[in-house]
């Protein structure tokens, strides 16, 4: 049977967009790059989004807290399909709650038992261990390993190759530094690195 390939517009236009036009580009045909949203072009995509209907859309933002303002703004604006992108090498078990709006990139594994919210990016070959809880707006980036029962509270963003340990609570909008092996749980909105991962000094 042939399918029409979907057109999917990308929201951002920085570098993380052009990363998710690649995985698009690197999709079966079922969905096709219809091109990228800056935030100057936001107001006449809305307006193209009331005349047109449906479009599909998906975020290309690597800063939670855009990444959930920009969300907000488009999710009530009805009529946009957020897709779940999940390249072909990236798995998981069929068994995960998955909201809208994820995209998982290259070489992700996510295992069994899994609750996922909505608008995460799981950056390139990040593990996700079992019974894990990722809320909404979450960014983890390349070669993270969270572990089973870890909870993400929402709008996380978690460096660069780092590790949370089982069962581990990171506090809504706490940032894990780049590197950071978390031993202990982590309070919203605070900013933690280092082996073990400890509150980053402001002066
Ligand atoms: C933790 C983080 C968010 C802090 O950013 P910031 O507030 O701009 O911090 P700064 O760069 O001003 O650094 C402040 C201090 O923390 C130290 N620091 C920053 N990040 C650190 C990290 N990941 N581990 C250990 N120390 C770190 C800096 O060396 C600096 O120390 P100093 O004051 O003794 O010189 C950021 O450094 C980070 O790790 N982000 C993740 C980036 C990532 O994953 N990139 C990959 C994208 S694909």
């Amino acid at each position: 049977m042939y399918h029409i390939p979907q057109n999917v517009f990308i929201l951002g236009d920085g570098g993380l967009a052009r990363e998710v036009g690649l995985i698009l580009e690197q999709m079966p045909k079922k969905w096709q790059f219809a091109g990228y949203v800056g935030p100057k072009s936001e107001d006449a995509f809305l307006e193209m989004v009331s005349n047109e209907g449906i479009l599909s859309v998906i975020i290309g933002i690597g800063i939670p807290r855009i990444r959930r303002i920009v969300y907000d703004r488009f999710i009530v604006n009805g009529g946009l399909n957020f897709i779940n992108l999940i390249h072909p090498s990236a798995t998981f078990g069929y068994d995960a709650h998955l909201g809208i709006g994820n995209v998982f990139t290259a070489g992700v594994q996510a295992t069994t038992g899994l609750r996922i919210g909505d608008n995460n990016y799981f950056n390139l070959n990040v593990t996700v261990g079992h019974d894990a809880q990722i809320g909404d707006h979450c960014v983890i980036n390349p070669g993270v390993h969270i572990s089973g029962h870890v909870i993400l509270e929402g709008e996380n963003l978690l460096g660069a190759g780092s590790q949370v340990l089982a069962g581990l609570t990171i506090g809504r909008g706490a940032i894990v530094g780049a590197g950071a092996v978390v031993t202990k749980n982590v309070d919203a909105g605070s900013v933690v690195v280092g082996i073990p991962a400890k509150l980053m000094e402001r002066e």
